[in-house]
C-alpha cells in the first residue's frame, strides 16, 4: 500500500512541500504520496489527528501550527524540544514522534550548498521568534565562535538566549551593540521581509567576506539582503533551507537521504520562468 504524508498549515495552498517531496520519491524510488492539507485555525489536533486514523505515516506541519504539533506529539526529539516547536511528525504504530528538521535544514544550506564554515564563525541571528528559536540549536551544535541573538525587542531575544544552556550559549545583544561588531554569517530569522521592511541591523555588521541569509524565500531580493549586497556581503534566501529540512524530514520517515540540489535547481528555475 502507498504510504501517505502531507502538509498541514493554514494557508497551505503556496506550499512546494508536496512538489519537493515527490521529487524525492520518484528520485529514491520510494512508494508515497503527500497532500496539502489546510487544516481550520482551531481544529489542528482534529485534522491530523483524522489523518492519523486513516492510516497516514506522517505529516510535515506549518504556520501556524508548530506549537499545536509539539503538544500533539507523544514523544520529542531532542532538536524538537531545544526549538520548542514541531514540523515533522512521525506515525509509528503505537507513537507519534515530533521532531524538528528546520535547524538542520539551515545548516546543511549553509555548509554543503554555501560552502560556508560554521565552526569558529561568528554568527549573527536576528529575531527571536518561532523562527529563530528553531535553528539555534542546530547552529550551536555547529560549534561556532559566537553566536548572538538580536532583536526589535530586546527582552525576546533575552528570553530565547536563556533557553540554551550548556558550554555553547548563545549571547543576546541590543541593536545599539551591534555596531562595534562584525560577523561572517547574519541569518535574518524575523518576518520583517514580509512586510517589506527591515530589521535595524547596521550595514558595519557585514562586509565582503560575510553571508546574509534571509530565511523567507520567494519573495525576492528583500530589503535585509538589499542591505547586505550594499555592503559588499553575498546573499541568500531561505529556498535551500526549504529543501534541506524537507530531506531531513524525508529521512525521518523513510531512512533514505535524497540529493537536494537538483530539486533546488528545479525550483529555482521554475521561479525565473514565472
Ligand atoms: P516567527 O514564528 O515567524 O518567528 P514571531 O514569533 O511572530 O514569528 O516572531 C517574529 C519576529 O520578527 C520577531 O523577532 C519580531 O520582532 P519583535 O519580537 O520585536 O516583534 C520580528 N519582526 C517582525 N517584524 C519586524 C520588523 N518590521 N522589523 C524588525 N523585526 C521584526
Amino acid at each position: 500500500m502507498t504510504d501517505r504524508y502531507a502538509i498541514i498549515g493554514h494557508p497551505v495552498a503556496h506550499s512546494k512541500s508536496p512538489e519537493i517531496h515527490a521529487m524525492f520519491a520518484r528520485e529514491t524510488g520510494q512508494d508515497l504520496t503527500y497532500e496539502r492539507l489546510l487544516a481550520p485555525l482551531d481544529g489542528f489536533h482534529q485534522a491530523v489527528e483524522q489523518f492519523r486514523l486513516e492510516g497516514a505515516r506522517g505529516a510535515n506541519v506549518t504556520v501556524p501550527f508548530k506549537l499545536d504539533a509539539f503538544r500533539y506529539a507523544s514523544e520529542l526529539t531532542v532538536r524538537a524540544r531545544l526549538a520548542g516547536a514541531v514540523n515533522t511528525l512521525r506515525f509509528d504504530a503505537d507513537r507519534i514522534v515530533g521532531d524538528n528538521t528546520d535547524g538542520v535544514g539551515l545548516c546543511a544550506d549553509l555548509v554543503n550548498n554555501l560552502g560556508v564554515v560554521l565552526s569558529g564563525a561568528r554568527i549573527l541571528m536576528v529575531g527571536a521568534g518561532g523562527a529563530a528559536r528553531g535553528v539555534i540549536g542546530p547552529l550551536l551544535a555547529a560549534n561556532p565562535a559566537q553566536l548572538v541573538i538580536t532583536n526589535r525587542t530586546y527582552q525576546r531575544a533575552e528570553e530565547v538566549a536563556q533557553q540554551f544552556d550548556g558550554d555553547r550559549r548563545p549571547v543576546a545583544m541590543t541593536l545599539q551593540q551591534l555596531p562595534a561588531q562584525r560577523f561572517d554569517v547574519v541569518v535574518n530569522a524575523t518576518s520583517a521581509s514580509l512586510s517589506d521592511s527591515l530589521p535595524l541591523i547596521p550595514v558595519s555588521c557585514f562586509d565582503a567576506g560575510s553571508l546574509a541569509y534571509d530565511m523567507m524565500y520567494g519573495i525576492g531580493q528583500t530589503p535585509f539582503l538589499t542591505l547586505a549586497s550594499q555592503a559588499g556581503a553575498r546573499t541568500a534566501d531561505g529556498l535551500g533551507m526549504l529543501v534541506e529540512q524537507a530531506a531531513e524530514a524525508f529521512f525521518v520517515w523513510r531512512g533514505v537521504r535524497p540529493a537536494t540540489l537538483p530539486v533546488i535547481k528545479q525550483l529555482r528555475g521554475q521561479r525565473t520562468n514565472t
